[in-house]
């Protein structure tokens, strides 16, 4: 399973310019989270942070019982192993084939054959529909190919944790189906810990276990995908349906004059070009392609989640109800073991531990 990454209060600040302040969150061992936010609120540096490339300014951040933010070089270098990273450029070496900048994990942190090295490399660059495409420079292909690219690279030590930074960015609709399809058969395979940063809503409502997301210089919110899918918060809301209407404007934060000025644009009958489909609301989550194996997070996500229920927002609460099988409301002690057929559950009346919260 992979590791759990718990950051506490971490605050961040580039000179007098504060990015964010007292974040906390923890990633679940082995689930699916993504980070939602605007752009410039902070999302890579943030990425960046969780694995000592940048240096907060307080806070701390513990993989494997080690505070990447106080710890030595020595060991923070031992830590970063357990990371795969994509980052949002692809960080590829312009000089370097797609070979050879996929094996450059292997040849640096590992006393791998290149016989070894090749299996891999290839194993990843198949993975990630590069096959044939070994040789080419990454000035030689396209955006879309240099993300995959660099997500191949971001596999080949078996990573723990998976840090993805706007994966789906210069990618067509289809690949972005693949890709999200793809992480989610990894973390089928592998059980890795994965954290995606996106613009992509479909990707957002339909890939991860937990949704976060960063506004205002602050983590707005971050837990089971069903709390921010079903949120009223304005940002969440406007941020999900892309629309202009709202706090969120074209550079920062809008104010109050500016948001109503727009309100009254919109009651005037002007158009945003937003469609009027409200795109919150709980949709069903991807699962692994058949033949693989079954998410091991799943489970261990219903339990943690049934664990917390009571403290969720309703809305949130009861889409997670509506959700549960027959045998995972047995489980969770929500009914009396019915006499009825077990595909009827319909008309069941939840039966609560200590009381309806
Ligand atoms: N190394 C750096 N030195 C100084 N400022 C930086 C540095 N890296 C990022 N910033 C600033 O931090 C802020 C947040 O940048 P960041 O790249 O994390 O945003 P983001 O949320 O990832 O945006 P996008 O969605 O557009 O990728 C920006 O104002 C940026 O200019
Ligand atoms: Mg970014």
């Amino acid at each position: 399973m992979g590791a759990e990454v718990v950051v506490e209060g971490l605050t961040k600040s580039f000179g007098n310019q504060a990015i964010w302040r007292d974040v906390t969150l923890t990633l679940p061992p082995g689930e699916v989270s993504v980070m939602l936010g605007p752009s410039g609120t902070g999302k890579s540096v943030f990425l960046k942070s969780m694995i000592g490339l940048l240096k907060p300014d307080r806070g701390r951040c513990v993989v494997n019982g080690v505070d990447i933010v106080t710890c030595s070089e020595a060991k923070l270098y031992e830590v970063r192993k357990l990371f795969g990273v994509l980052f949002q450029d692809g960080a590829l070496f312009g000089s370097m084939n797609l070979y050879d900048n996929v094996a450059f994990p292997l040849r640096e942190h590992t006393r791998k054959s290149e016989a070894e090295i090749k299996r891999i490399v290839l194993d990843k660059l198949e993975l990630t529909g590069l096959q044939g495409a070994e040789r080419k420079l990454p000035g030689e292909i396209s955006g879309g190919m240099r993300k995959r690219a660099g997500l191949a690279r971001a596999l080949v030590l078996d990573p723990e944790i998976i840090l993805c930074d706007e994966p789906d960015s210069g990618l067509d609709p289809v690949r972005t189906a693949y890709l999200s399809q793809l992480l989610i058969d990894l973390n089928a395979q592998i059980d890795a810990t994965i954290l995606i940063v996106t613009h992509n809503i479909n990707l957002a409502r339909t890939v991860p276990d937990n949704l976060g997301m960063l506004f205002r210089k602050e983590l707005v919110m971050f837990g089971p995908r069903e709390v921010l899918l079903t949120s009223d918060e304005p940002v969440v809301e406007q941020f999900l349906n892309g629309r202009r209407i709202g706090p969120i404007g074209m550079s920062e934060e809008k104010d109050a004059a500016q948001m109503a000025q727009e309100a009254a644009h919109a009651a005037a009958g002007h158009s945003d070009g937003s469609s009027e489909e409200d795109l919150r609301g709980i949709v069903a989550q991807l699962e692994p392609t058949p033949g693989l194996p079954e998410r091991k997070a799943v489970r261990r996500r219903k339990d943690r989640v049934m664990q917390v229920l009571h403290s969720l927002p309703a809305a949130a609460r009861e889409g997670i109800i509506a959700s549960l099988t027959h045998e995972d409301r047995l489980r969770y002690g929500l009914t009396a073991p019915s006499p009825r057929p077990a595909h009827d559950d319909t008309q069941e009346i939840p039966v609560w531990p200590g009381g309806r919260p």
